[in-house]
C-alpha cells in the first residue's frame, strides 16, 4: 500500500474536506424531528415487523407440536392441520412482509426528501463566507449520499433493530419456558458474540474511515479535473491528475478490501459460536429427552431456534455498524443545520421601500476571515442618483467594498448608511431587492435566455425583458437567434461569449429595476465601441438611480460625478477626473498605465 498521507503533501487542496467535529447530542435525538411527522406511519411498521417476527418465530413451535402430539401418535387429521396452519402462516407472512417492505421504503423516501429540503433550504441561506472555506463537492456529498445514510439507518436499521429484538426476545422466552437450562446455554454465548463485536467494529472502523475519506478525494479529484479541464490540457498535466486520481482509487480499493477482509473474518464467528452451542444442546437436550424430562418435538424445536438466532445476532452486530456511519453522516449534515447564517436579518428588521438611493460608508473598515485588513477608514457620502465610479490597481478592495452594500459581508467595523439608516436595519430581502448588482464574472443557469434574463422577476413581462435585453444591447443577437428569446443556454442552446453573458447579466439587473445599481467592471469583456454603447444605454436608465461603478474605462469615468481612488484598502482620493488629475500623482500615474486608451477616441483630452 502506498505512503498515502505522503502523497497527499505533494497534492495540496486534496486533503480532507471540513474538519469533523464531535457532537454532543445523541444522533436519535437530533433525528428525531425528522421522525416525528411520521410517527403514525413509524408505529404502523413496528406493529408489522414485530407481527412478522412472532410469525417468524412459530415454525419450530409447530414442528413441536406436529412431532410430539401428532406424529408419535399418527393423527392424519393433525398433521394435515398443522400442514395448512403452515401453507397458512406462509400466506400470511408474505402479506405482511409486503405491507411493512412498502411502508418502510415510503417512510425512507419521505424521510430522505425531507431532508434534502432542508438542507438544501438551509445551504442556500449560508452566507458567502461559509462558501468561501467549503467546497461545492463536499455539499454535494452531504445534500446526496450522506443524506441517504441516515435513511438507511432510520428506517431499516431501526426497525430492523426492533424486529431483531422482538425474535430474540421471544426465543429465548420460548426456551428458558421449556427448559431454563437451554436457555442458558445461550446466554453463555452472549459475553463472547460481544467480544467478537467489539474486536469486529475496532478492527472495521478505521477502515471505513478511509473509505470515507479517499471518496470525498476521488470526488473532489473529479470535479477539478472536469471543471479545470482546459488547465489540465493545456499545461499537459493529464498524468499528474490521472496520478492523484490513482493514488486515491488505491487507497480507496485498500481501504474497502481491508474492511471486507475484516468483515469476512467475523462474520462466520457468531454462526460458529451457535452452531457450537447447538452441538452442545443436541447433547444435554438428547440426554434429557432419554430421561424424558424433554420431548423429541422439543429438542428438534430447540436447535431449529438456535439456528433462528443467528441472523438477528447478525443484524444487531451489523446494526452497530450502521449506527457509527450514520453518526457521522449525521454528524456532516448536522455540521451544516446547525450553522446560522452569518449574515441574516437582526431582530427588528423592516422591509424598506421607496428607497432614495442615498448611499454612505461610514467610517468602514474589513477583513475577510483570517485574513488581513482589505480595506481601511472609507468614509464616502453619495447622493442619490449620482454616479460614482471605484479606479484602483487590481485587488486593491474595490470588488470587496461594493459587496458590503448588499450585505454580501458585514462591515468589520463602521456602518453603511441607506437614506441615512444602516443597513442591517433592513430585511435582507428588501435591502438586495433594492440594490442591483452585475458581477465581475456571471453565471448563466440552466434555462432559455428568457429565464435567465427574468430571474430576479420571474413576473416579467416579455416586453419587459425585451426592453432590459435591448438596454443591454443584446437584443439584436438573440432576435437573430432561430428561436429568439426562446433560446436555451448552454449544452443544448446557444453558447455565450464572456462579453455577451455579462451584457445579460445586466438586463438581468436592469428588469429589477433597484434604486442604487451596482457595475462590478460591466463592460470588461466587451470591446470599446460596445463598452460606449451599454454605458451610454445604462446612462439613460441610471437616471433617478445611485450608480456605483468600478471600471477601468476613460468613458465610464468621465460621465461619473465622482471618482474614487482607491489605495492600499484607503481612499487615496476622490473628486471629478480634473481634480483627481490636478492633485494626485499616483491618480496620473495609475491612469497612465491603467486606463485602456482606445476609449480615448477624442472623447476628450484632460489628462494630456
Ligand atoms: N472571498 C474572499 N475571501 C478572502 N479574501 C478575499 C476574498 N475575496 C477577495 N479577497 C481578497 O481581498 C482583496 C481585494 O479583492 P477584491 O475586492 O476582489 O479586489 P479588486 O476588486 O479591487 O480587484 C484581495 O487581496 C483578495 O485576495
Ligand atoms: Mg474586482
Amino acid at each position: 500500500m502506498r505512503n498515502v498521507d505522503q502523497e497527499n503533501h505533494a497534492t495540496p487542496g486534496y486533503s480532507e474536506p471540513g474538519k469533523q467535529k464531535a457532537h454532543a447530542t445523541p444522533l436519535l435525538i437530533k433525528l428525531f424531528p425528522f421522525m416525528r411527522p411520521h410517527v403514525a406511519k413509524y408505529a404502523i411498521l413496528l406493529v408489522l415487523t414485530a407481527l412478522a417476527s412472532i410469525i417468524g418465530i412459530l415454525p419450530p413451535f409447530m414442528m413441536q407440536i406436529a412431532v410430539d402430539n401428532y406424529l408419535s401418535h399418527l393423527d392424519e387429521n393433525g398433521i394435515l392441520m398443522i400442514c395448512l396452519l403452515v401453507i397458512l402462516y406462509g400466506v400470511f407472512g408474505g402479506l405482511i412482509g409486503f405491507c411493512s417492505t412498502y411502508v418502510r421504503d415510503y417512510l425512507g423516501q419521505r424521510i430522505v426528501m425531507d431532508m434534502r429540503i432542508k438542507l438544501y433550504q438551509h445551504v442556500n441561506q449560508l452566507s458567502f463566507s461559509y462558501f468561501d472555506k467549503t467546497r461545492t463537492g463536499d455539499i454535494m456529498a452531504r445534500v446526496i449520499s450522506d443524506t441517504m445514510q441516515l435513511q438507511a439507518y432510520m428506517t431499516m436499521g431501526l426497525i430492523n433493530l426492533a424486529t431483531n429484538i422482538v425474535t430474540l426476545a421471544g426465543v429465548l422466552t420460548i426456551l428458558f419456558f421449556w427448559k431454563t437450562v437451554i436457555g442458558m446455554i445461550f446466554l453463555i454465548d452472549v459475553p463472547f458474540i460481544l467480544i467478537g463485536m467489539h474486536f469486529f467494529s475496532r478492527k472495521v472502523a478505521p477502515a471505513n474511515q478511509r473509505i470515507r475519506k479517499a471518496n470525498g478525494i476521488i470526488g473532489a479529484s473529479i470535479q477539478d479535473c472536469l471543471s479545470g479541464i482546459r488547465e489540465v490540457k493545456l499545461y499537459g498535466r493529464e498524468q499528474f491528475m490521472l496520478k492523484v486520481f490513482d493514488t486515491w482509487n488505491d487507497e480507496y480499493y485498500n481501504a474497502t478490501i481491508e474492511s471486507n477482509k475484516q468483515s469476512a473474518f467475523w462474520m462466520p464467528y457468531v454462526p460458529f459460536l451457535v452452531s457450537a452451542s447447538s452441538g452442545v444442546v443436541l447433547m444435554i437436550g438428547g440426554i434429557m429427552v432419554a430421561l424424558t424430562e424433554f420431548t423429541p418435538g422439543q429438542l428438534i424445536a430447540t436447535v431449529a431456534y438456535f439456528t433462528l438466532l443467528v441472523g438477528p445476532l447478525r443484524m444487531i452486530t451489523r446494526f452497530l455498524g450502521m449506527h457509527a456511519m450514520a453518526s457521522a453522516a449525521g454528524n456532516r449534515i448536522f455540521d451544516i443545520l446547525d450553522l446560522q447564517p452569518a449574515i441574516r436579518d437582526l431582530p427588528g428588521a423592516f422591509s424598506v421601500s421607496d428607497v432614495q438611493g442615498h448611499v454612505q460608508y461610514k467610517n468602514v473598515s474589513f477583513q475577510y476571515a483570517e485574513s488581513h485588513e482589505i480595506l481601511k477608514d472609507i468614509d464616502l457620502n453619495i447622493p442619490p442618483g449620482k454616479v460614482v465610479a471605484f479606479v484602483g490597481p487590481s485587488g486593491v478592495g474595490k470588488t470587496t467594498l461594493l459587496h458590503l452594500l448588499p450585505r454580501f459581508y458585514d462591515v468589520t467595523s463602521g456602518e453603511v448608511d441607506i437614506d441615512g439608516k444602516d443597513i442591517k436595519s433592513f430585511t435582507l430581502e428588501s435591502l438586495r431587492r433594492n440594490v442591483g448588482i452585475v458581477m465581475q464574472d456571471t453565471f448563466l443557469f440552466d434555462g432559455t435566455i428568457a429565464d435567465n434574463i427574468a430571474f430576479g422577476n420571474t413576473q416579467a413581462s416579455k416586453e419587459m425583458i425585451q426592453a432590459a435585453a435591448r438596454i443591454a444591447r443584446l437584443d439584436q443577437f438573440i432576435e437573430s437567434l432561430p428561436n429568439g428569446y426562446k433560446t436555451p443556454i448552454g449544452e443544448r442552446g446557444v453558447f455565450l461569449s464572456g462579453g455577451q453573458a455579462q451584457r445579460l447579466s445586466l438586463a438581468r439587473v436592469l428588469i429589477m429595476n433597484p434604486k442604487i445599481l451596482i457595475l462590478d467592471e460591466p463592460t470588461a469583456n466587451v470591446d470599446a465601441v460596445t463598452d460606449r454603447q451599454i454605458i451610454d444605454a445604462v446612462r439613460d436608465t441610471m437616471k433617478g438611480r445611485t450608480t456605483l461603478i468600478i471600471a477601468h474605462r476613460l468613458w465610464t469615468i468621465h460621465h461619473a460625478d465622482m471618482i474614487v481612488l482607491l489605495k492600499d484598502g484607503k481612499i487615496e482620493a476622490k473628486g471629478t477626473h480634473q481634480e483627481l488629475w490636478e492633485k494626485s500623482a499616483f491618480y496620473r500615474e495609475f491612469f497612465a498605465s491603467q486606463i485602456q486608451p482606445e476609449s480615448l477616441n477624442g472623447a476628450e483630452g484632460k489628462q494630456s
